[in-house]
C-alpha cells in the first residue's frame, strides 16, 4: 500500500472536467464509486449525494451494471449466469452504451451530477484483473463506447479481503461475482490499485477499514475540493 500513498491525498485542486457534456454553463461532475464487493461504496453512496445536494447541486444516483430498464436485464444475467468470459465484457460495455445514453450523458448535458455505484474502472478490474482478461480489448471498448467521457473523480475504496469478505458474509446472499475465491478479489483489487496509480488525477483512494464515520469526514472534504 505504501506505493499508493500519494494518492490518498485529500485535496482535490488538479481535478478538471473530464467529459465535453454540459460545457458552457457551469459543469456538472460526474463521480464514480469503485471497489472490490463488500469494500463500502453503498454505505457511503447516499452520504455523498447528499454533501452535494446541501451544496445545492442536482444530483442523480446510478448503478452499474444497470441504470436502465435493459441495463437491469442486462445486470440480473451478468451476476447470476454463466457465460464465456468475453461475452460478459461484451454485455458489460452494452449495458454500459445504454446507461450513457439514456442516463449519463442526458443528467450532465442538463446540469445534473451523476454518481454511479461502478464504471468502467470496474470492468478492468473484475474482467480484467480478476477474470485475466487482456486488458488492451477491454482499451478497445472502452474507447469504443465512451471516447470523450471519463469520471471527474473516482473514490476508490480499498479494503484488505478478508476485511470485505467478512462484512458480506455478514449481511448477504452472494451473486456470481461475490461467490469468487481470494486470488479473483486479490487480482481484481491489484487492477483497481493499479488503475488509480495511473490516472491518479481523477482518483482518490479510501482505506475503507476506517471507521465509517472517518470515511464521511474525508469525503467531505474531497467534494468541497471538487466543488469550488
Ligand atoms: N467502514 C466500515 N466499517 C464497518 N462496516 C462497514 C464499513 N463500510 C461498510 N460496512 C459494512 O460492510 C457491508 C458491505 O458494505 P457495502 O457498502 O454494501 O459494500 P459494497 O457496496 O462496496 O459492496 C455493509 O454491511 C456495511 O454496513
Ligand atoms: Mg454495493
Amino acid at each position: 500500500m505504501g506505493a499508493f500513498e500519494h494518492l490518498k491525498a485529500k485535496n482535490t485542486t488538479d481535478i478538471k472536467s473530464n467529459h465535453l457534456y454540459g460545457s458552457g454553463m457551469a459543469t456538472a461532475k460526474f463521480i464514480t464509486f469503485e471497489g472490490i464487493d463488500g469494500a463500502g461504496k453503498s454505505t457511503h453512496l447516499s452520504f455523498v449525494a447528499d454533501l452535494l445536494r446541501e451544496r445545492k447541486k442536482a444530483v442523480i444516483v446510478t448503478r452499474e451494471p444497470g441504470g436502465t430498464t435493459l441495463g437491469e436485464s442486462l445486470r440480473a444475467i451478468l451476476l447470476h449466469e454463466k457465460m464465456h468470459l468475453e461475452t460478459e465484457a461484451l454485455l458489460m460495455f452494452a449495458a454500459r452504451r445504454e446507461h450513457i445514453a439514456q442516463v449519463i450523458a442526458p443528467a450532465l448535458e442538463r446540469g445534473e451530477w451523476v454518481i454511479s455505484d461502478r464504471f468502467t474502472d470496474a470492468t478492468f478490474a473484475y474482467q480484467g484483473g480478476g477474470r485475466k482478461l487482456d486488458l488492451q480489448k477491454l482499451a478497445v471498448l472502452e474507447q469504443w463506447v465512451h471516447p470523450h467521457l471519463q469520471p471527474d473523480l473516482t473514490l476508490l475504496f480499498d479494503v484488505p479481503l478478508d476485511v470485505a469478505r467478512a462484512r458480506l458474509d455478514a449481511t448477504r446472499t452472494l451473486d456470481k461475482f461475490e461467490q469468487e475465491k481470494a486470488d479473483f478479489f486479490a487480482a481484481t483489487r491489484a487492477e483497481y490499485l493499479r488503475r488509480a496509480a495511473e490516472f491518479p488525477q481523477r482518483f482518490r483512494i479510501i482505506d475503507s477499514t476506517q471507521a465509517i464515520a472517518t470515511i464521511q469526514e474525508q469525503l467531505r472534504g474531497i467534494i468541497a475540493g471538487l466543488d469550488r
